[in-house]
């Protein structure tokens, strides 16, 4: 059966990257007999422009029927003093709601091509392989109430609520113990039990989930210590599991952790593994329109949608085996270019992966 992927290419350097990913899906299409058709649709502050909305009715509508969506990057500058319901991350955060994709899976992996690429020695993250499994659809990103609100003193007051029910941490933790049970079988929970509330109900609540899988060594940890362990020695780690908002924090430190951020492709996924994919880079809005930016995380993305949504992981192997081969063959964009390697932009990139496929 025809699959339908939705294309959201976005803002920024999202429309640059998304072309190279469609140039890797074409082909697939007609040389590998992947079957699927595509739609693209505006999304971010490039839709707000057209339709006065970062996420039109039916672009939201395309995303709900499609069994996938690949999505660019939304955001820039000329958008950040809109009213916030306007602003294209609102965009993002309803797709992820709207979608129900409660369980975010970022890797980070150095490609041992890219090690002098990291500010970290290489001793330090040589061989790095880790999982951060955040949780999407709860915590302060959504919980009420929230709001700006004045005092009777007549100052102003900003709040937001951390919230989570065991429902919701239960799914994204099975998701989490189930993917560790695939890797190292080594799962970290990371919260702050010993001042919230909500993370003492969370640890309760994995504590729980862990009996089902005896298999896979559980441990927990604080987020302050996790950030610091990370810079540390984040060899130690094989997948993490955390909140909504810790997630957000400890995944920018371990992209960076790799050199790049933009090799870091991202699934988001719902509890039937329908999925958005997208790279975690953003949009970069200082180098967009210059057919400079790195379309590996977006091509990436489209290895993690044909692994965990189209069910194709050797498909999926082949693209990582080809941008494997690219670095090998010395092409860096700007962002991952040392001494001694070739520096190409994003059309020569991608269409290297496709070459190489
Ligand atoms: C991310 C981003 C988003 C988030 C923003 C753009 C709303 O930082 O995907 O990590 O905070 O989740
Ligand atoms: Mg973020």
């Amino acid at each position: 059966m025809t699959k339908k992927i939705a294309i959201l290419p976005g803002d920024g350097i999202g429309p640059e990257v998304m072309a190279e990913a469609v140039k890797l899906l074409e082909r697939l299409r007609k040389d590998f007999g992947l079957k699927i058709e595509t739609e693209t649709a505006p999304v971010g502050g490039t839709a707000y422009e057209a339709h006065k909305h970062p996420l039109p009715d039916a672009t939201l509508k395309l995303a709900q029927q499609a069994d996938a969506v690949l999505l660019g990057a939304v955001g820039g500058a000329q958008w950040d003093t809109l009213p916030r319901e306007l602003r294209p991350e609102k965009a993002l955060l309803r797709l992820r709601s709207e979608l129900k994709l409660f369980a975010n899976l970022r890797p980070a992996i150095l490609y041992p091509q890219l090690a002098a690429a990291s500010t970290l020695k290489p001793e330090i993250v040589a061989g790095l392989d880790l999982l951060i499994v955040r949780e999407l659809t709860g915590d302060i990103y959504f919980g009420e109430p929230r709001g700006v609100r004045t005092l009777e003193s007549g100052e102003r007051q900003g709040y937001n609520t951390m919230v989570y029910a065991e429902h919701e941490v239960e799914r994204v933790a099975r998701v989490a113990f189930d993917a560790a049970r695939k890797r190292r079988k080594k799962l970290c929970s990371v919260e702050k039990a010993n001042v919230l509330e909500t993370s003492g109900l969370w640890r309760e609540v994995v504590l729980r989930v862990a009996k089902d899988y005896s298999d896979v060594e559980l441990s927990h940890m604080y987020v302050d210590n996790a950030a610091m362990q990370l810079v540390r020695a984040p060899k130690q780690f094989d997948v993490i599991v955390t909140g909504n908002i810790f997630g957000d924090i400890l995944s920018d430190e371990a992209a960076m952790l790799t050199g790049s951020i933009g090799m870091l492709p991202s699934a988001s996924l719902d509890a039937a593994n329908k999925g958005m994919y997208e790279p975690i880079h953003g949009s970069a809005p200082d180098i967009a329109g210059k057919g400079v930016a790195n379309p590996l995380a977006t091509i990436l993305s489209v290895a993690m949608m044909l692994r965990y949504t189209l069910n194709e992981p050797p498909l999926a192997g082949k693209i990582e085996k080809a941008v494997s081969s690219v670095l090998d063959q010395g092409l860096r964009t700007g962002d991952i270019y040392t001494d001694g390697t070739k520096k190409v932009g994003t059309a020569e990139m991608g269409n290297a992966v496709v070459a190489a496929l």
